[in-house]
């Protein structure tokens, strides 16, 4: 049972949702210059919440939620990165006043994907620990402008991918053994950055809980032959655990270290790094899950050329997993078991009370006579905030469930063909429309699922 307390959300990011390029101060992020394939829609107006934010909020007072999550630009609080921007500053603080207004605890990430694209231009971004101290300063600036009223805090949104994705962190190094050791570089940079901010925050917000929001991965062999079973324990060190025992205990696994010293990888380090990393341990854990991953041994003739640098190694590679049912976009498969599993690894690993930031189904929605009927989100939802529940009666802290997403946004790489959001956004990729704000089906199913529970 969920108890009173519990936190229902919904959950969107900055370059995501909020659009309003080169609008308030906002100075050019690394999302705004990249390259998006033709006919797809970038984050320069995205769904248009920098326009509609108060209207947003008061549908999100509606949906009933009591926690909304969402990140701050980081060119939005910094302007081109140096100096803070106060219009930027007064922007975040009417979103965040508003929520308050309305009974919703505002949850922040500072860093979702988005960063100032002069970074990567002057020192190459998350190579250089220049980009550290530059994080420190703009987490800094968030932490005295905004903590006295937000309390719960994510340091950086799925460190897995954007220290991968160079389209977001411009790491477009062309010999690919530089790139990788150039990746395994940023990832420790910014867990240096992470630990440095959870430091500061510490000094700031001395009643507030911060933790980093991690992509989890739940991973399955493909089969039980003890080669398969070896390459699913190397991928979780790879995937997940190399972030989340850096985050929680500022080490890494002895696998992962073994590997990148062997192929020359391993990051240059500082010796007072050490105590930042071990000293500052967040308090709770960010779970962003869509859906498991089966993994296989690596055979000679697989190329993995087309797959994203982290599977890209002489131990695992992406396995099938019959046992689930796929989608166009969900190709992984859905499970809403390893919602439960994972969550209860994590918990067994590090004893840190979690919360969902980010579950949801991806589906090209038709919008019919002005409405959505979105049962296959419904389904979708339902069946995962089951397994949280269960995950709670056993007695597993679990602070709160916060769907992705509260609205439709910019998909990651897939513009507005692919959604998620409970409200329907009209607009499509080539023509932008009035970004009308439309509650599918999914939102007063939802609406309904916190009514109910929050009587208990
Ligand atoms: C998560 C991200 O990886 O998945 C979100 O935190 C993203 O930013 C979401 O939008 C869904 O992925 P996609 O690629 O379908 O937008």
């Amino acid at each position: 049972m969920f108890k009173e307390n519990f936190y229902w959300g919904a959950s969107t990011s900055g370059f995501q949702v909020e659009g309003g390029f080169g609008l308030g101060g906002k100075g050019v992020a690394s999302t705004d210059v990249r390259v998006v394939p033709e006919g797809i829609a970038d984050s320069k107006i995205a769904s248009d919440h920098f326009h509609h934010f108060l209207e947003d909020i008061d549908l999100m007072s509606e949906l009933g939620i009591n926690l909304y999550r969402f990140s701050f630009n980081w060119t939005r609080v910094m302007g081109e990165g140096r100096e803070a921007n106060l219009e930027g500053i007064k922007f975040y603080n009417q979103i965040i006043d508003k929520c308050l207004e309305k009974g919703i605890t505002p949850f922040p990430t500072l860093y979702h994907f988005e960063m100032p694209q002069s970074f990567i231009e002057e020192f190459g971004g998350w190579q250089s620990r220049e980009c550290v101290d530059q994080f420190v300063k703009y987490a800094e600036v968030c932490f005295n402008h905004f903590g006295d009223r937000v309390k719960m805090w994510g340091t950086i949104n799925e460190q897995m991918i954007v220290s991968a994705a160079s389209d977001l962190n411009g790491n477009h190094e062309p010999n690919q053994e530089l790139k990788m050791k150039k990746m395994y570089q940023m990832s420790y940079n910014m867990s240096l950055a992470e630990k440095k901010a959870i430091q500061i925050f510490r000094k700031i917000v001395k009643d507030g809980q911060i933790g980093p929001v991690c992509s989890m991965q739940v991973v399955y062999p493909e089969s039980p032959s003890p080669e398969n079973i070896l390459a699913a324990k190397n991928a979780e060190d790879f995937l997940q655990n190399c972030f989340l025992d850096m985050s929680v205990n500022g080490t890494y696994p002895l696998s992962y270290t073994n590997y990148l010293n062997k192929k020359g990888w391993y990051p240059e380090v500082e010796p007072e790094d050490n105590q930042i990393l071990t000293e500052n341990k967040p308090d709770l854990i960010g779970i962003n899950y869509y859906c498991s991953t089966c993994i296989r041994a690596k055979n000679d003739s697989d190329n993995d050329s087309k797959l994203p640098p982290f599977y890209r190694n002489e131990m695992f590679t992406l396995g099938n997993n019959p046992f689930l049912t796929k989608t166009k976009w969900m190709e992984f498969g859905i499970d809403p078991e390893g919602l439960y599993i994972g969550m209860r690894s994590i918990y067994e690993k590090y004893n840190l009370p979690m919360i969902v930031t980010e579950n949801g189904l991806a589906y090209s929605d038709i919008l019919e006579e002005g409405q959505i009927h979105d049962d296959y989100r419904i389904d979708y939802l339902e069946q995962h905030i089951a397994q949280c529940e269960r995950f709670i009666d056993e007695g597993y802290p679990l602070l709160g469930y916060s769907p992705w997403s509260f609205i439709d946004v910019v998909s990651s790489h897939q513009g507005f063909g692919k959604r998620y959001g409970l409200v329907y956004v009209d607009r499509t990729d080539a023509d932008v429309k009035e970004c009308k704000r439309i509650p599918k089906d999914s939102f007063y199913w939802y609406q309904d699922k916190i009514k109910k529970n929050k009587k208990g």
